[in-house]
């Protein structure tokens, strides 16, 4: 009988490498799907799944599917459940669909992952495997395995131990994002210790404008070069986080309800965001806007809820894409130390008209809003018996 596993390397999956062997009596097949990880890292994965035993290791970049496909689409839907902008949940549908095509690839019996029973990537990993017809196996969880006892197994079976002991944080990374949990950081009085950063750390103390342009409401280009992607992405993550822009600290509601203290460095997140937030500002229409304000919130929640595949997301991208449409332009922002300002916009499809909003012109006739006005108060004033309109 044979596992695929879905491998990053860390701690709990290696663990679940060799309790899928020991416990299940399963051949283990792994694959790492590459979302944004370091290039030196990936062979050492790859090395120390065969360590373990494995019959067969996949690597699979998906970076360039993840920034298209993914992350494109969250920038549209300005993407941000409780002020988290969806890095982790974003990746996670991703590498789930990578593991189902290993798996029919290699007929296997199961699929396997390495979460836990109380977070939320169970969720979000188990919605795709079901949705493709195969059994799941969650050692991790089945056999209710604290952090302690997955490091007392990995010792006792030569598993190398990837978290320092001092530090014993949970760290998720992708492109889009990066994760910062557990440890001292369980507790929300703790406030967190400046090592935890990477990304945000200040580098620039130095005023900068940065011009990101969009066309269909996805950026295209920063500052003028045009880049693909993968590399805007990129880019944002580095020009943002270097004044130290996009850190968060939340406390964040779990699928399961458990609130938790959460702390994100998504720098390049918060920059395109704001920018396409303040470019549709200009070219939707104020219905639109109302609207597409809680399409993002549903469209987010359901990705927060590992609901990629789900019907109604896909029907709120259909609306998305048509709004997107007009979403073309540009925006400025001037970025300082751990701050972010909108300071000028604009496109092709603005709605904004000087001639309309300006005192000194006369291209609305003030005297005929009257009648408007006459009726706007219409439903308050027979509430309060007023009937002589
Ligand atoms: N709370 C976030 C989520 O549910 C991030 C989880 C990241 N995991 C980690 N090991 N740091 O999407």
């Amino acid at each position: 009988m044979k596992a695929v596993l879905a491998y990053s390397g860390g701690l709990d999956t290696s663990v679940c490498i060799r309790l899928l062997q020991e416990k299940y009596g399963l051949d283990v097949v792994t694959v790492t799907v590459d979302v944004g990880i370091e290039e030196e890292e990936i062979k050492k994965i790859e090395e120390k799944a065969y360590s373990l035993g494995v019959v067969k290791h996949y690597t699979i970049d998906a970076k360039e599917e993840f920034a298209r496909d993914f992350i494109f689409r969250a920038i549209k839907a300005n993407a941000c459940y409780e002020g988290y902008y969806l890095s982790t949940a974003l990746a996670r549908p991703l590498i789930a669909l990578k593991v189902v095509e290993v798996a029919k690839k290699e007929k296997a019996d199961v699929i396997a992952h390495g979460s836990t029973g109380k977070g939320n990537d169970q969720f979000r990993f188990e919605t795709i495997f079901r949705s493709f017809g195969f059994k799941v196996v969650a050692p991790i969880r089945e056999l209710n395995l604290t952090r302690k006892a997955s490091i007392e197994y990995a010792k006792k079976h030569g598993i190398p131990i990837p978290v320092d002991i001092d530090k014993p944080f949970s760290i998720d990374e992708n492109l889009w994002g990066r994760s910062i949990e557990g440890g001292i950081l369980e507790d929300p009085e703790n406030e967190p210790i400046e090592d935890i950063f990477e990304w945000t750390k200040i580098r620039k103390k130095d005023e900068e404008v940065v011009t990101v342009e969009f066309k269909d409401g996805v950026p295209i280009s920063i500052n003028n070069e045009r880049l693909d992607p993968v590399e805007i992405v990129v880019k944002a993550n580095e020009v943002a986080g270097s004044h130290g822009i996009g850190r968060v600290d939340i406390i964040e509601d779990r699928i399961l309800g458990i609130k938790s203290r959460e702390i994100y460095e998504t720098p390049g997140a918060h920059m395109l965001i704001t920018a396409h937030n303040a470019l549709e500002q200009l070219v939707l229409t104020k219905e639109e806007l109302f609207f597409k304000e809680i399409v993002d919130r549903e469209w987010s929640k359901l990705i927060y809820h590992g609901h990629w595949l789900h019907p109604l997301k896909e029907a709120l991208d259909s609306f998305i894409d048509k709004t997107q449409e007009r979403v073309n332009g540009w925006v400025k922002l001037k970025l300082g130390v751990k701050s972010l300002e909108v300071v000028s916009r604009g496109s092709p499809n603005s709605l904004y008209s000087k001639e309309v909003v300006s005192f000194d012109e006369e291209s609305i006739d003030q005297n005929e809003v009257k009648g408007m006005l006459k009726y706007h108060a219409l439903q308050t004033m027979l509430t309060r018996r007023f009937k002589n309109i």
